[in-house]
């Protein structure tokens, strides 16, 4: 029913041994242990909660500070902490300048185009030293950039991308990234709310070997920001060819330009790092929560970089030497943290690749692996199960070997697990299945490399400094083998956790600390624990399962979508009167959204027209990524008495699974008309074993 009073992941003890099958575990081998850099036994101990928060001292030192900080962890104004408060740095320093005295010559990022016949690009760190200066004197004395400005920045993967973030940095300006694929429209919501007036994008790129018309999303992103009453007044346009335009869509005069024509300008110019208060804010990250208004999370310069560096040490096994490959999109926390950020503070050499994973074919990742001798790799369920489905054979034709692999974003079923581990991994690499979020900066929840087994299916514990709990409804502790399913917390604070919403701070509050805080008033971050939105369950190991999102919001090949969003989306259609979106199990992308709309009243349009404009609209306002498997048009919604859309019940019929009792709903003979149009069209079999989030979907109404 839909009277749950807030966020909530009920079930029951049978429904657990249904699946919560314990997983047998994996041992590092010794080759990894010999080198690793996190082999201290006695770390969590130096972690532990009676040494916080002068543990993170050790993260705050992997740092170079123009003045250290005078209080590792200010809570004064709970739960706005404050980390490595005092100090003064310069994250762009951090990543690049530094380097120069013993690494100029090593490479700091390659670049492998999608096209194969097209040569890997090599910047070393000398040469993105050059670059990242040039580019901030042209952002500073061109775009009129300053330190405290935003900017958004809408680009794909090429190596202008990282230059951009770092140039953004040196200066103090806050870059907002958002993911490439994302539409114009969503876009210039971005804008919008972030106050930027300063537009960075691309002229195009190539995915599956096309080119990809990218500036013509830049002319839709200013006419929506202007809409909302933002005006761009400068539109940065990199070209993926200097000197030679790929895009159809004309520059408009006056407002865009090529940075590759003004760069002129800046050849050899050096800019000053600005060094900026620890708390000043690094960047904004646009995700999906539970209202249809995408979040700008703001992230700090202090304590996000030591964060990213420490855990990127720690638990991606990051050494200076190493060839490091995350195949994640930079538009993503991902891509921020542990393609940029992370790696580049702790000066090894990231690789970032423009395209699909299975272009030209399946063995692609395999031949760059191969070819650079990457030894960690780092991606998500949803293309693991994508490569084993296409090419489950093909690792083992080529010669690569990695040390570490790192799974994200979404739970990994365990037999991908051991897929990944067999074929890609060779049985040589220890695995990291680790859960975080974009709010989160870094990982919470992983094994440690060379210290922890491995249990398919299992982020494992916290990483060191962080302290899971699982609490229930009511704010009861669920410990380790209690085999309840609950929500999952964090104790305590840690250097890379969020700072705020941008522009809307009482949401912040709400949505991470208002559910379990213990006390308003309270200064101490004890009563404070972080609430992340993922329901779990803690093993008698200590190993944590996560179950997925107990709020609105559709896990999409790992990407976060707003179930809110998609709806409004369809509501732009005249003919729609109400629309509901629930996800439905898909074996390669875990989950894609499915909707469901009814018509206006007498509205007799064409339904394969209204069904078109829905897709459209979706894809207009938010991005292909985020495109419905089926637009079904229902007659009417299941409601409750009181009016409220039953999603629950259309997820339900949308997998296949049991409705559960809809006898006390408004309109309980609509369930049944509804199942027969999905079934009779899609024959999905049934399935009584669903996952918990799609069992749990739409329990909050
Ligand atoms: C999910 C991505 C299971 C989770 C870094 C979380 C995971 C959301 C895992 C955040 C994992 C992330 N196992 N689920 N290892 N990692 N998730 O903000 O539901 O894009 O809340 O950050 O992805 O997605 P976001």
């Amino acid at each position: 029913m839909a009277d749950a009073k807030s966020n909530s992941i009920e079930v029951n003890e049978a429904q657990i041994a249904a699946h919560w099958k314990e997983e047998e575990y994996y041992y590092p081998t010794a080759k990894f242990i010999s080198q690793a850099n996190l082999v201290d036994t006695e770390v969590m101990k130096r972690f532990g909660l009676d040494n916080f928060p002068e543990c993170f001292k050790e993260y705050g030192d992997l740092l170079d500070w123009y003045k250290y900080w005078h209080t590792t962890l200010d809570t004064s104004n709970p739960p706005f902490w404050k980390w490595y408060a005092g100090g003064l740095l310069n994250v762009s320093y951090n990543c690049v300048d530094r380097h120069l005295s013993n690494k100029k010559g090593k490479a700091a990022l390659i670049f492998v185009p999608e096209l194969e016949d097209e040569q890997h690009i090599v910047i070393t760190y000398q040469e993105l030293f050059v670059r990242v200066n040039e580019t901030a004197a042209m952002l500073r004395d061109f775009g009129g950039l300053k330190k405290g400005d935003r900017v958004t920045i809408h680009m794909p993967m090429v190596p202008d991308l990282p230059v951009t973030m770092l140039a953004c940095a040196r200066l103090g300006v806050i870059h907002s990234v958002v993911f490439g694929g994302f539409s114009g429209a969503a876009c210039g919501d971005r804008i919008a709310d972030s106050g930027s007036r300063v537009l960075i994008t691309s002229d195009g790129y190539f995915r599956n070997g096309k080119i990809q018309n990218h500036k013509e999303k830049a002319d839709v992103a200013v006419a929506r920001a202007k809409e909302l009453g933002a005006q761009v007044d400068k539109v940065l346009v990199w070209r993926r060819y200097p000197g030679k335009y790929i895009s159809e869509t004309p520059m408009v005069k006056g407002r865009d330009f090529f940075v590759d024509d003004v760069m002129k300008d800046f050849n050899g110019k050096r800019v000053e790092p600005v060094p900026m208060l620890s708390e000043d804010p690094l960047f904004l990250m646009y995700t999906s929560g539970t209202t249809g208004k995408p979040k700008g999370i703001q992230h700090s310069s202090g304590g996000y970089l030591a964060y990213a560096a420490g855990t990127a040490r720690n638990i991606l096994d990051i050494h200076p030497d190493d060839v490091y490959w995350c195949m994640a999109d930079i538009g993503w926390i991902t891509g921020h943290s542990y393609i940029v950020y992370g790696p580049l503070a702790l000066g090894t050499t990231s690789v970032m690749y423009e395209g699909v994973p299975t272009y030209p074919d399946a063995g692609r990742p395999w031949r760059i692996a191969e070819r650079l001798d990457v030894n960690i790799f780092h991606t998500a369920p949803t293309s693991i199960r994508q490569l084993r489905k296409v090419g489950p054979d093909l690792p083992k034709k080529y010669n690569f070997h990695f040390k570490l692999m790192v799974t994200v974003g979404e739970p990994i079923e365990p037999d991908v697990w051991r897929w990944y581990y067999d074929e890609v991994g060779k049985r040589e690499a220890s695995i990291v299945d680790t859960w975080w979020q974009t709010e989160t900066g870094g990982f919470l929840c992983s094994t440690k490399p060379a210290l922890d087994p491995m249990k398919p299916g299992s982020a494992g514990p916290g990483v060191p400094g962080i302290h899971p709990v699982i609490y229930d409804e009511d704010a009861k502790e669920l410990p380790p083998g209690s085999n309840k399913a609950g929500n999952i917390c964090i104790r305590n604070p840690w250097p890379g956790i969020m700072q705020t919403i941008w522009g809307d701070p009482d949401r912040f509050v709400k949505t991470y600390y208002s559910k379990y805080c213990r006390n308003p008033k309270s200064k101490d971050w004890r009563d404070w624990p972080y609430f992340a939105g993922d329901g779990a369950l803690f093993a008698a190991d200590g190993y944590i399962r996560i179950l997925g999102r107990v709020d609105d919001v559709i896990n999409v090949a790992g990407h976060r979508l707003g179930t809110k969003e998609l709806e409004s989306a369809c509501l732009t259609i005249p003919e729609v009167a109400e629309a509901a979106v629930v996800p439905v199990v898909d074996p390669v992308k875990g989950r894609v959204p499915e909707v469901y709309i009814a018509l206006k009243p007498g509205v007799s349009a064409d339904h394969g027209e209204v069904q078109r404009k829905v897709v459209n609209a979706i894809e207009n306002m938010i991005g292909k990524i985020a495109r419905p498997s089926h637009v079904w048009v229902a007659d009417d919604m299941p409601k409750t008495r009181s009016g409220k859309i039953m999603r629950r019940v259309l997820a339900a019929v949308s997998n296949n699974m049991p409705v559960g009792d809809v006898t006390t709903l408004a309109n309980p003979d609509i369930v049944e008309s509804i199942k027969v149009m999905v079934q009779s069209q899609t024959k999905r079999a049934e399935v009584t074993d669903a996952p918990d989030d799609i069992k749990h979907f739409g329990k909050v109404e």
